[in-house]
This record gives structure tokens, C-alpha cells and sequence, in this order.
């Protein structure tokens, strides 16, 4: 008998469980959510949430602009969208675009250097129409952006990055052997927290408008909504919107009835009026830009780099832990007067036909 491999056993299960101990240090803080006894509850590691907290502080506001004086439009040739401000105004919003965006690069990344009127160069013709889309989303989905008043600035997607650094494109999957149709599934990806589940939640939702609700009203089945594959392209949709923001499902659902609505917390209104908000930047905002954007901005199948709910929450419930950057940058609330799609834009192109495997239109 060998006694030795037996006497290894409780040594093994201590160092074990040492180890495992090890995972979860100090103990979780438990938040919670929902009534009491419902398990609606968000669990935090507070020492990786110091980090996170650490690595989403934004920049020190720049001072504000000595008020009055000329207006923008009295000097300058070439201003479209910010021309209601005035000139010092005007030059505060270029510095803090610049520090943002482009702090390595400076004001030539979007400029033709000498010849600041000149729309001769992309970054300059993008940038104009972000300053668009930062308007409109300031001024028209507040019940999303700003219910608490936090608002976005071009910082909480690009953090100093001329390419922000969380976007997608549609993701052509791994290389399949021939004859064989890709279901879109079944290889653990970082994009549905590592489960099998498909791996690009983003073009059908968060692009195209395809239906998200899986779980039937009636008794008997019921079309499309008895089909466990499509309740799996939910639950990959679902996984990565908890990923994005950094919470478990039960920050929006109680677990026994994920439909209901009126068992919902209010963060769940307010998803879903992020869904419409993100569905409403891809098409109208980043799809439009592809006529200028270079093939290093787009992706395999020629989409260009798009926003999901990571881009601004960066695995904070809030953006930046809900810093109110905007109340100092009023020039980014501007007037709602967004117009249509530019005439130098391209009309929004159809998303690539590449989502074969995405869920059926109800
Ligand atoms: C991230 C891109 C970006 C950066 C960086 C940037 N700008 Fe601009 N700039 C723009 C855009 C876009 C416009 C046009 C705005 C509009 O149409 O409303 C503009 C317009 C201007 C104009 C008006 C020119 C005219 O006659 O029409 C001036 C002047 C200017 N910028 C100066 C600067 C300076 C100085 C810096 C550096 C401190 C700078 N910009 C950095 C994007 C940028
Ligand atoms: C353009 C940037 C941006 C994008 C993209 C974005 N969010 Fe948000 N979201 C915000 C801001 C800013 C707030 C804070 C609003 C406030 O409290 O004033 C917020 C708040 C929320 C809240 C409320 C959190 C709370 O504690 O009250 C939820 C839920 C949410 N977002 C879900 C989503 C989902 C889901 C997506 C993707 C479909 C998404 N967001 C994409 C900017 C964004
Ligand atoms: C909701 C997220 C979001 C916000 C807010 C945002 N951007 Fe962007 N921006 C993007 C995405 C996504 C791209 C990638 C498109 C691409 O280049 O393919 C981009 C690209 C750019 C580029 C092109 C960079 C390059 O190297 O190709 C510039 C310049 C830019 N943005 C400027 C701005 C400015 C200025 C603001 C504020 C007025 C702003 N952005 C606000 C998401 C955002
Ligand atoms: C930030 C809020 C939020 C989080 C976190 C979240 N969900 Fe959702 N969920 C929603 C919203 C909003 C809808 C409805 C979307 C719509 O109707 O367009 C939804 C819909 C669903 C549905 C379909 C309900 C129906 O009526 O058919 C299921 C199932 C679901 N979620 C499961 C989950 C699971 C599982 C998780 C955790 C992995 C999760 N959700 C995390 C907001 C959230």
C-alpha cells in the first residue's frame, strides 16, 4: 500500500483551498438592487474595483472661456456645427477636442497643417460629424445619456485615443472547412464572456434591429419565440451588455421572470433605451463615414469601426463612474438642430450580409 499517495490528499485539499481563497480577496461587498429576499443584488471584489475606479477618472476640466466677444462665424470660413459659440469658446472646445482625441498628435491630426478651414483631410470631416453626434445625443436621449446629468464628451469613448479603444465590426469567425455554413457559435469568445454562445451579439442588435425578446406570452408555442437558438443570440447580447457595464443580470432583472417588466429595476428602461441610442449611432453617425474613412478604420468585411456599449462604459454602470464632465463643456449640448446625413456622406449602407447565422426578423 503506498501510504504516501493517501497522506497527500488533505495536503492537497488545503493548498487547494488556499488557492482558492486566493481568488476572491478581501471577501466581495454585496450591494443590493431589488426588495429585500430577492437576490437582486451586485457583488464587487473592492480591490478590482479600485482599480477600475482608478482607471476611469477623467481629466481636469479646462477653465472656462472669458464670456463675450466675437462670434465664430465673424472670422472663421469654414464652421458648420459649432458656429453659435463664440471665438474664445470656439478655441477652448479645439484644445479640449485635442487633448481628448489626438493629445500626441495635436491639432494637425485633424487639420491640414496651415490651413485650419481646409476639410481636406478625414480625421477633420469625422470630427464634425462627431460634434454632430455629440450634440444630438446630449439634447435628444437624455432618457439614456443624461438622466442623472452625466452626459458624454468626445472623452468618454476616445480617453486620449484617436480610435477609441472598445469598437467593433462584424466579425467573420474563425476559418470554417469548406462546406460547412458558420453557425456563428460555439467557440468561446471574449464577446459573450467567454461562453459558446454566438460570438457577434453586435450586428443583429446593436446595428440592425433585429428582436430581442425570446420568452413566450402564451401557454402554447409560439413562432419564433419557442427557438432556443434564438433565445442563445439573446443571452450572448445579454452577457455582453453585463460585461460592458461591469454588473450581473439581476442589475436590471429579477432572475425568476426575466420579461417582466414591472419586476424590472428602472436601469433596465434605461437599457433599452440604450439599445435604440446605440442602434441610432451605427446607422445614422458611424455607417455614413465609410465614404471617408481609410480600410484601416474597417473591418474584414468593409464595416467601419462601430460603438457598443463598452465604447462609453468601459465596465462602469456609469461611464467614467458617472463624472459629470459634461456641465463643464456646455459648447457640447449645443442646438438640437441635427441635420440629415451630409450631402459629402455617403447615404447609411445595409450591414454585410455575413450575419447569416444572426436570428430571424419577427
Ligand atoms: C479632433 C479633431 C480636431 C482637432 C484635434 C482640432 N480641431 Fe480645429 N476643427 C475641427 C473641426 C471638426 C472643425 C470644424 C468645426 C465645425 O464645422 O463646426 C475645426 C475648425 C477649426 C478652425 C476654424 C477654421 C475655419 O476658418 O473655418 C480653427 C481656427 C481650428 N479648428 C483651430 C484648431 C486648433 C488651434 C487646434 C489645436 C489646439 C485644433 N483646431 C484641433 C477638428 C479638430
Ligand atoms: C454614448 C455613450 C454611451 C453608450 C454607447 C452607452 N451608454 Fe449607457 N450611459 C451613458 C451615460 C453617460 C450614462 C449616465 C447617465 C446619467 O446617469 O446621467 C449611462 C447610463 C446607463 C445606464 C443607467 C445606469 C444606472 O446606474 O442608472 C444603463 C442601464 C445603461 N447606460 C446601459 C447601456 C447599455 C445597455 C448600452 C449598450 C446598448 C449603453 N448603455 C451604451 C453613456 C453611454
Ligand atoms: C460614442 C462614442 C464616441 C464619441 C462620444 C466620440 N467618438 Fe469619435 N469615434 C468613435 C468611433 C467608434 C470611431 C471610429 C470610427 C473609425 O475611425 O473607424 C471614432 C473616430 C473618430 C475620429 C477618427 C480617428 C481616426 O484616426 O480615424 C476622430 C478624429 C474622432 N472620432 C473625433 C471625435 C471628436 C472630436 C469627438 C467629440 C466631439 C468624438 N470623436 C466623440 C466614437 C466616438
Ligand atoms: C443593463 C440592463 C440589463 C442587464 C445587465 C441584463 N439585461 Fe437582459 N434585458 C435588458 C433589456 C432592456 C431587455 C429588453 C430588450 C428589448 O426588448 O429590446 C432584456 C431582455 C432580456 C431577455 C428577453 C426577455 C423577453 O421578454 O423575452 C432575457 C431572457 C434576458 N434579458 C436575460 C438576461 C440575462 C441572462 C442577463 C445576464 C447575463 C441579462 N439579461 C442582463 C436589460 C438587461
Amino acid at each position: 500500500m503506498n501510504i504516501g499517495k493517501h497522506a497527500a490528499v488533505p495536503l492537497v485539499a488545503v493548498i487547494a483551498s488556499v488557492l482558492l481563497l486566493g481568488c476572491e480577496r478581501p471577501p466581495p461587498q454585496v450591494v443590493q438592487k431589488g426588495y429585500r429576499g430577492l437576490a437582486m443584488e451586485q457583488n464587487y471584489n473592492p480591490r478590482l474595483l479600485e482599480a477600475s475606479v482608478k482607471a476611469n477618472i477623467p481629466p481636469e476640466a479646462i477653465p472656462a472661456a472669458a464670456p463675450g466677444g466675437p462670434k465664430v462665424t465673424d472670422v472663421y470660413k469654414n464652421v458648420q456645427v459649432l458656429n453659435d459659440l463664440s471665438m474664445t469658446d470656439f478655441t477652448r472646445m479645439m484644445v479640449a477636442a485635442t487633448l481628448w482625441v489626438a493629445p500626441k498628435e495635436g491639432c494637425n491630426y485633424c487639420h491640414v497643417p496651415g490651413d485650419f478651414a481646409s476639410d481636406n483631410i478625414y480625421t477633420k470631416v469625422v470630427s464634425r460629424r462627431m460634434f454632430q453626434m455629440v450634440r444630438d445625443t446630449n439634447t435628444n436621449w437624455k432618457s439614456h445619456v443624461a438622466v442623472n446629468g452625466v452626459g458624454v464628451t468626445c472623452y468618454t469613448c476616445h480617453r486620449g485615443n484617436p480610435v477609441p479603444k472598445y469598437v467593433w465590426v462584424t466579425d467573420p469567425g474563425p476559418g470554417q472547412p469548406s462546406g460547412m455554413k458558420p453557425t456563428g457559435q460555439n467557440i468561446a469568445a471574449s464577446t459573450a464572456a467567454y461562453a459558446a454562445l454566438p460570438y457577434d451579439p453586435f450586428t443583429p442588435f446593436l446595428d440592425q434591429a433585429n428582436n430581442i425578446r425570446v420568452i413566450g406570452t402564451t401557454a402554447l408555442p409560439n413562432g419564433n419565440k419557442t427557438s432556443i437558438k434564438q433565445a442563445e443570440w439573446t443571452y450572448a447580447l445579454m452577457m455582453q451588455i453585463s460585461d460592458a457595464l461591469g454588473v450581473n443580470c439581476t442589475f436590471c432583472h429579477n432572475s425568476r421572470a426575466f420579461s417582466n417588466w414591472s419586476q424590472s429595476t428602472p436601469q433596465r428602461t434605461t437599457a433599452w433605451y440604450a439599445i435604440r441610442h446605440v442602434r441610432d449611432l451605427n446607422q445614422n453617425y458611424i455607417w455614413p463615414l465609410s465614404s471617408v474613412l481609410p480600410d484601416s478604420r474597417k473591418g474584414p468585411y468593409g464595416d467601419p469601426f462601430k460603438i457598443s456599449c463598452m465604447t462609453c462604459h468601459q465596465g462602469a454602470y456609469k461611464p467614467l463612474y458617472g463624472a459629470k464632465m459634461l456641465k463643464d463643456y456646455p459648447a457640447l449640448m449645443g442646438s438640437a438642430k441635427v441635420d440629415a446625413v451630409p450631402a459629402e456622406l455617403a447615404a447609411p449602407v445595409a450591414a454585410p450580409e455575413a450575419a447569416v447565422a444572426a436570428p430571424q426578423k419577427l
